[in-house]
């Protein structure tokens, strides 16, 4: 039945599935078109996102004029095919494998947390098994706990969906198959690392040997509200589901067989504002600090709704709108538009999962954004894509996927932008004037002042002969840095003349949604409110503010996302005070809920006008995603111009770069019990020796006008003059940062 001829791939195909007729196409499996059709096919090994595993046979079916029966998720379906999914030959199968499935794992599902949501459980009544017909020597085995999950091999099936997350999806690449026949286990080869990405691996479990070791023995799956919404913590906007009982989030689960969550998602849920009331004159306050406010700064924690009440306020009252990174994000995605045509970048995380060969320029693409780095990861496990990581630091956590490190000089990306266009574009037909900028470069000097040799690149132009699908995925080191317009321009080149699938990867919470729906000012001055900034009147959902305001999972509204999808996100939490939305009513809007605002979202910047209550929010059983909608991408004047590349600067000594560790994003992932990380100063033996700074000494800094009181800390892996300086135990005030991510280092010893 399979052939690999992928010339047919694509084309329409007619099978035929227990009498119905279903119309494909070339290339799915028959498990797929089944699916597609709404047949049911029972499965337990199976898992959509992941490549098919094989390992159960519980798909078995039966094709005419073939011999035998026939695995349907492996099974590519050819033209013609009559294919049955049920008959009493099938049905005997199946049981038989659910009766082995059964041997030994006891079926006391009393004390077992996935009871009510257990695949065993289901299928097992499903098939009329209610006694147990084989049992096998019971070996005791006893529970792993592994940090954020824990492993019970006594209730495992070796289904090995977990490992196969932990490698295609995740890339922790941590957990392993232990083979050994009735022995056979899985094993966590990396549990020092307590990865809270094994969260996504618990997720998958069909049984209830891998379970989140917080949510153990605390509730009925069945006592547990789902509200579904979208995670706030980074641009990704991923599709979760919070998980309730009693006014208190249990847990958070997510539609995993199509979607992934990363563990700030997943762990960091406990950050709601709680015990706030409407008593007191807060609220009098805020409104005159509004009617007198020169500026209002906002930070990336701010829905869509929110930025447009904002706007309308800032319209009306006159006053500046700031948020650095917003803006910063802003004037880039402006610049590049200029060469493109369009107001949005044409990637998709979709095609980045399915490119042969990505280039990841000015992100540390593991810590900005995990989902973003779980596509680059597929690529590299499904199509052996080649990675290419520039970035000034080596980042050890990728190491597995990155095929080619070219490490630049901090400072010198407009340089490396140009190199990359350079390189990419020699064989490309471009504009005459496009072309005589690209002949005037010096590449020389350019790769000088970079540190980026020539081998290396011809290295890079090497790996991307012959390969089709190519990516590129840039970040917040760009949008910061002084020739950010310039470098979105250059890189805009890639997209429009080499049809590249370029990601430009929101820097915080919904920063891309507000860059679309503010008209935001450079600088703040004068008077001052803050929306989850400080100010001198400070609206908060982290408490202690002026006023008290309600954190994401206590409202209402949507996040626009990394893949140019505006996407619902509801309410887990009461919430007993006051809103953003009753402050504007007050000064001359005039809506009833925050919510009234999804219809208005600009359609001129891409929005539709929908209602929030009409937003789609699911999968269909194949995994098509219909969760809000997407932007649509508008027409914008083209510009082709460029700036000579100026000289480059450099940085002598000591640097830091603006970075927090994996799965911390903010103040409010700073707040869960669940995630902790320290926030040290973190640099090598080499910016130890460089700035004569012993291990545990404490110093203090400043950047962008903030102060930082930091334990230095050194770590032995790390390599270079570069350290790393997190924000994320800042409080509000991180939102403040709004210059390029490294800077030298000037500090003050305070003493050990
Ligand atoms: S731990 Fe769960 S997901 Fe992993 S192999 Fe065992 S049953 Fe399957
Ligand atoms: S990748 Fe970003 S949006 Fe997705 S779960 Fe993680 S923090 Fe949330
Ligand atoms: S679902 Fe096909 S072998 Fe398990």
């Amino acid at each position: 039945m399979s052939t690999h001829n992928s010339i047919n791939k694509g084309k329409a195909i007619t099978v035929t599935i227990d009498s119905k007729v279903c119309k494909s196409t070339f290339g799915k499996t028959i498990l797929e078109i089944a699916r597609e059709n709404g047949i049911y096919v029972p499965t337990m090994c199976y898992l959509t996102k992941v490549q098919p595993i094989g390992s159960c046979r519980m798909c078995v079916v039966e094709v005419e004029g073939v011999e035998g029966m026939i695995l349907s998720c492996q099974e590519k379906a050819t033209d013609g095919a009559v294919i049955h999914t049920k008959n009493e030959a099938l049905h005997q199968e199946r049981q038989n494998i659910m009766k082995l499935y059964n041997v030994n794992h006891p079926l006391e599902c009393g004390v077992c947390d996935k009871s009510g949501e257990c695949d065993l459980q289901n299928k097992t009544m499903e098939f009329g098994l209610e006694e147990q017909a084989f049992t096998a020597r019971d070996q005791y085995r006893p529970v792993e706990n592994w940090g954020h999950v824990s492993y019970d091999p006594a209730l495992c099936i070796m289904c090995e969906k977990c490992v196969r997350v932990s490698t295609e999806i995740t890339g922790d690449e941590a957990l392993k198959v232990k083979f050994g026949g009735y022995g056979s286990t899985i094993i966590n080869t990396k549990k020092e690392k307590n990865y809270t990405s094994l969260g996504e691996a618990a997720a998958v479990c069909p049984v209830g040997a891998l379970v989140s070791t917080d949510f153990k023995y605390t509730s009925n799956a069945w006592e547990l509200t789902k509200i579904p919404s979208a995670c706030p913590h980074c641009g990704g906007g991923c599709q979760m589901t919070y998980e309730v009982k009693n006014g208190r989030i249990y847990r958070i689960s997510n539609e995993f067989e199509f979607s992934n969550l990363c563990g700030a998602g997943r762990y960091a849920f406990d950050y709601a504002n709680e015990g706030v009331s409407k008593k007191g004159d807060a609220f009098e306050k805020a409104l005159e600090a509004f009617r007198t406010a020169d500026s209002v700064l906002l930070s990336g924690q701010t829905s869509n709704e929110e930025a447009l009440i904002l706007q309308k306020l800032k319209e009306n009252l006159g006053f500046k709108l700031v948020s650095h990174e917003a803006r910063a994000y802003q004037r880039f995605m402006r610049a590049y538009s200029t060469i493109t045509g369009k107001s949005l970048y044409n990637g998709t995380l979709k095609r980045l999962s399915e490119s042969r060969a990505t280039i990841v320029l000015g992100t540390k693409i593991n810590d900005d954004s995990p989902a973003v780095k779980y596509h680059i990861n597929m690529a590299s496990k499904w199509h052996s894509a080649r990675v290419a990581y520039m970035h000034p630091m080596e980042d050890r956590e990728i190491q597995n996927i990155v095929t080619q490190f070219i490490k630049y000089e901090a400072g010198s990306e407009e340089g490396v932008a140009a190199l990359l266009a350079d390189t990419l574009l020699k064989e490309v037909e471009l504009p005459k004037a496009i072309r005589a900028f690209m002949d005037d470069l010096d590449i020389g000097y350019l790769s000088a002042e970079s540190n980026i040799g020539e081998e290396e690149l011809e290295a890079l132009e090497r790996s991307l002969i012959k390969r089709v699908g190519f990516s590129l995925v840039v970040g917040a080191d760009l949008y910061g840095h002084p020739r950010a317009e310039q470098i979105a321009k250059l890189l805009a080149l890639l997209e429009q003349y080499a049809d590249f699938n370029v990601i430009c990867v929101p820097p915080a919470g919904n920063a891309m949604g507000i860059s679309l729906i503010c008209d935001l000012d450079d600088e703040a001055d004068g008077s001052t409110v803050g929306y989850n900034v400080p100010a001198d009147f400070t609206l908060s959902a982290l408490g202690n503010a002026d006023l008290d305001m309600p954190a994401m999972n206590q409202q209402e509204g949507t996040l626009t996302t990394v893949d140019k999808r505006v996407v619902p996100m509801n309410a887990a939490l009461s919430y007993d005070g006051y809103v953003l939305n009753d402050i504007a009513n007050v000064l001359g809007l005039n809506k009833r809920y925050t919510i009234d605002y999804t219809e208005e979202l600009p359609e001129e910047k891409g929005f539709s006008s929908e209602k929030f209550d009409d937003l789609p929010d699911y999968f269909d059983s194949v995994g098509n995603e219909y969760r809000g909608y997407l932007l649509k991408a508008q027409k914008v004047s083209v510009k082709r111009s460029f700036d000579d590349v100026e000289a480059l600067e450099g940085f002598d000594g000591p640097v830091i770069y603006n970075c927090n560790p994996t799965e911390q994003f903010s103040a409010f992932t700073a707040k869960s019990k669940l995630l902790k990380n320290e926030a040290v100063l973190l640099g090598s033996q080499q910016f130890a020796a460089v700035t004569k700074l012993q291990d545990g000494e404490k110093i203090s800094y400043q950047v962008d006008g903030i102060k930082f009181d930091r334990v230095f800390k050194i770590d032995t892996s790390m390599k270079g003059t570069i350290a790393l300086n997190p924000t994320f135990d800042m409080g509000l005030s991180a939102y403040l940062l709004s210059s390029y991510r490294f800077r030298r280092l000037d500090f003050e010893r305070v003493g050990s």
